[in-house]
């Protein structure tokens, strides 16, 4: 049966530390290219000493820029931070907040990715709020609860006019850059609880509207089930993006 979707589908590509300017710069010359004209919403996240390089390429064209990570901070004494005002004079429109990377490696705590949402939204920036539970946490029946933790720990204080430059990127750690990708079952009955945990903070209409990417080893080959599932409205790709052969591919999925 066919679903009809109140939402359109966002997908985005997460660069993560790959790339020199010259390889960024080429990857998004052949994204522009190959996404024109595109069905769906993109972006693609280089590392931040590429942003400039690609920011330029993909101005006036249907691919927003992103950033990985701002600092908690609009300026200061921070060694080793980018601030939302450094990244405000590059052109970029949105910035992943929460990745598994930061919370998991960087250690970066619920308290701290708030901080960070709610500076990155009072600077006018699109958030894509990444959750998602370790192996362990699955394993011992705590999915819901971590991403529910997460969820509204990292939304505290936003408004309810704020949630609109809100995705919700779903990433279990299990399933990223592990080649184990969620099956389509079990994402969206995480997607669908997410949507519920939206529901009850903001209401329902709030909850319709919000999009939720799903993201851990997305592939062309995976994408189109994966996008078939009621609440899995989009995708934050890894490994995938870093080619235009295998990024193109899951951004134009029908
Ligand atoms: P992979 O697609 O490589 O699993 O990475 C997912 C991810 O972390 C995107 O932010």
């Amino acid at each position: 049966m066919e679903v009809t979707r109140s939402r359109d589908y966002f997908i985005a590509g997460n660069w993560k530390m790959h790339k020199t300017r010259a390889e960024a710069a080429a990857l998004a010359k052949a994204l522009v290219k190959a996404l024109k004209p595109g069905k769906h919403k993109y972006l693609v996240a280089p590392t931040f000493t590429a942003l400039e390089t690609v920011g330029a390429i993909v101005k006036g064209t249907n691919i927003l820029l992103g950033a990985q990570n701002c600092a908690p901070e609009e300026q200061g004494a921070h060694t080793g931070e980018v601030s939302v005002l450094q990244l405000k004079d590059l052109g970029v429109d949105a910035i992943i907040l929460g990745h598994s990377e930061r919370r998991h490696i960087y250690k970066e705590d619920d308290t701290l990715i708030n901080k960070k949402v709610k500076l990155a939204l009072k600077h006018g920036f699109e958030v894509i709020l990444c959750v998602g539970e370790l192996l362990e946490e699955r394993e011992k029946g705590k999915a819901e609860a971590v991403c529910k933790r997460q969820t509204e720990k990292g939304l505290a204080g936003v408004t309810p006019e704020e949630l609109s430059k809100i995705t919700i990127a779903y990433e279990p750690v299990w399933a990223i850059g592990t080649g184990k990708t969620a099956t389509p079952d079990d994402a969206e009955a995480i997607h669908a609880y997410i949507r519920s945990v939206i529901a009850k903070l903001y209401g329902a209409q709030a909850a319709k509207q919000i999009v939720i990417q799903y993201g851990g080893s997305v592939k062309a080959e995976n994408a189109a089930q994966l996008m078939a599932k009621e609440d899995i409205d989009g995708a934050l790709v890894g490994g995938a993006a870093l080619k235009e052969e295998t990024f193109a591919p899951i951004a134009k999925f029908s």
